[in-house]
């Protein structure tokens, strides 16, 4: 069974996907995870950002494993050092390039193979799985997702000020809703939650109920 969850940045997706994921005992991907590896790479490399063939080039070249919670860039540990405030601003060059996200969908297909999967990011419903079995979209108001994301990052130990998040996470949004190839929409057949005013495990309970559901309509 494949069970997808699109939706903007700060809806609350990674942490409800990863922990339905392990009460399902599926296998979970976070797909935006995979967008980080490739623009940390590329920084790393040095290349110029703007220059979709060596974006592309870098796709091409690295190796991005999902191991649980971890995030595996040629086999490094980089779960933490692509959460910055700096990468998460920088990864709209490689999501906003289609050869760089054909190879990406490719990759996300092939860890979905054969195996129960719960897939999280902006295009897993419309483009990558438009066949997914449960197909889930999860949102938050602005201020709400803004807010959990100022945290997020204060924690992580950035200096950042809620202004700056919400004036980046606008940008992020509408860059996300607009890009050519992979835009962010809710599906036809995506059943809608807002996380407003619900606790983590009250999402997870939702999305439970909602899997359970399509298991026994499907
Ligand atoms: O979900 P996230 O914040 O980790 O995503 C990082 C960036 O990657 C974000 O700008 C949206 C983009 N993304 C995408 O275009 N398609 C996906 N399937 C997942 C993320």
């Amino acid at each position: 069974m494949v069970v997808t969850i699109d939706g903007p940045a700060g809806a609350g997706k990674s942490s409800a996907a990863r922990e339905l994921a392990r009460r399902l005992g599926f296998r979970f991907l976070d797909t935006g995870s995979m967008y980080r590896a490739v623009t940390l790479a590329a920084l790393e490399r040095g290349v110029d950002l703007t220059d979709t063939a060596a974006l592309e080039g870098v796709a091409e070249e690295v190796e991005i494993s999902l191991d649980d919670d971890r995030v595996l860039l040629d086999g490094r540990d980089v779960t933490k050092a692509i959460r910055t405030l700096e990468i998460t601003t920088a990864t709209r060059y490689a999501a906003d390039c289609p050869r760089v996200r054909a190879q990406l969908v490719d990759h996300q297909r092939r860890l979905a193979d054969g195996v129960d999967v719960v897939t999280e990011g902006r295009d897993q419903s419309t483009v990558v799985f438009p066949d997914a079995e449960c197909k889930i979209f999860l949102t938050a108001s602005e201020e709400v997702r803004a807010e959990r994301r100022f945290i997020d990052l204060v924690q992580r130990g950035e200096h950042v000020t809620r202004t700056d998040v919400l004036e980046k996470q606008r940008v992020r949004d509408q860059g996300d809703s607009t890009r050519a190839v992979g835009k962010l929409y809710k599906a036809e057949d995506a059943i809608e939650v807002s996380t407003d005013g619900l606790s983590r495990e009250e999402v997870v309970d939702r999305l439970l109920e909602i899997v359970e559901e399509r298991r026994r309509t499907t």
